[in-house]
């Protein structure tokens, strides 16, 4: 397979910000950037394989200068770098002042697609030739990249192995995050004296999401209440 330049691949792409994008600063609202940044990133990702692509992570979305209704938006995307199957595509994001003509980055972002078949399975992809200094630069740091991603994507595999998927309404209802989790603790007390047959294991799935959020001393008080079940349960 031939390799190609990055230039093959580049996406440019310029919105105005309109009232319903913004957020309650009156600057661009983020999670509108992000979808754009996605949308433009995967017809680079398209346009170098010249596949079907899926997004696999979305490795990083640095929000750099709040946007405002004034400013006009460019979003620029390349592929930087190319594994067997997957492609890392980089996304600049440039604000320009149309009154002024001020020019400033406003966000950065690198996300990783996974070129698929017909069958869904991943295919390989044409290495990317990169050219311009920018390029040169973004291409060569990528091996770097993409073994942090390697770690990251092996970190949140672990951590799927202890998340439930039992629905919300199935756990506690309101509150922050601490106090659901509390909750979610008081609810486990209840279930080990009513029931003398609890699981475990499911314990410790709870004790390793308190320790995860450690530090707060109502967990902290959540988690001894926690310890004290199992030692009456046990
Ligand atoms: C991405 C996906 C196709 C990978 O399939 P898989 O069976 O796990 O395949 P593999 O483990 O062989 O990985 C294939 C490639 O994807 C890369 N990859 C897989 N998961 C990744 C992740 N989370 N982040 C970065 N790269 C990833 C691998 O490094 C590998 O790259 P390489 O071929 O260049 O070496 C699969 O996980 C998937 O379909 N995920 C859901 C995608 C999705 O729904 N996206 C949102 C809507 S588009």
């Amino acid at each position: 397979m031939q390799a190609k330049p990055c230039r093959e691949s580049r996406v440019i792409k310029t919105n105005r910000v309109f009232p319903n994008d913004v957020n309650d600063h009156n600057t661009l609202f983020g999670g509108k950037l992000m979808s754009d940044i996605d949308m433009t990133a995967s017809i680079s990702a398209t346009r170098h394989s010249r596949a079907s692509v899926v997004t696999a992570s979305t490795d990083s979305v640095a929000f750099l200068a709040p946007v405002s209704p004034s400013d006009s938006v460019c979003l620029e995307s390349f592929v930087t770098w190319t594994g067997r199957s997957s492609m890392e595509v980089f996304v600049k994001v440039t604000a320009e002042d149309l009154r002024s003509g001020d020019r400033r980055i406003a966000a950065t972002a690198f996300l990783t697609f996974v070129a698929i078949d017909d069958a869904g399975m991943p295919t390989p992809v044409p290495q990317v030739l990169p050219e311009s200094d920018e390029e040169l630069q973004l291409n060569k740091s990528g091996d770097e990249r993409a073994e942090t991603r390697r770690a990251h994507r092996r970190q949140s595999q672990k951590m799927a192995e202890y998340l439930t998927t039992s629905r919300p309404g199935d756990r506690s209802v309101g509150g922050d995050v601490g106090e659901q989790l509390v909750d979610t603790t008081t609810c486990a007390l209840h279930d080990a004296t009513s029931r003398r047959n609890v699981n475990a294991s499911r314990l410790d799935r709870r004790e390793s999401e308190l320790r995860n959020f450690a530090g707060r001393e109502d967990i902290a008080s959540a988690h001894t209440a926690h310890g004290s079940l199992r030692t009456a349960d046990g």
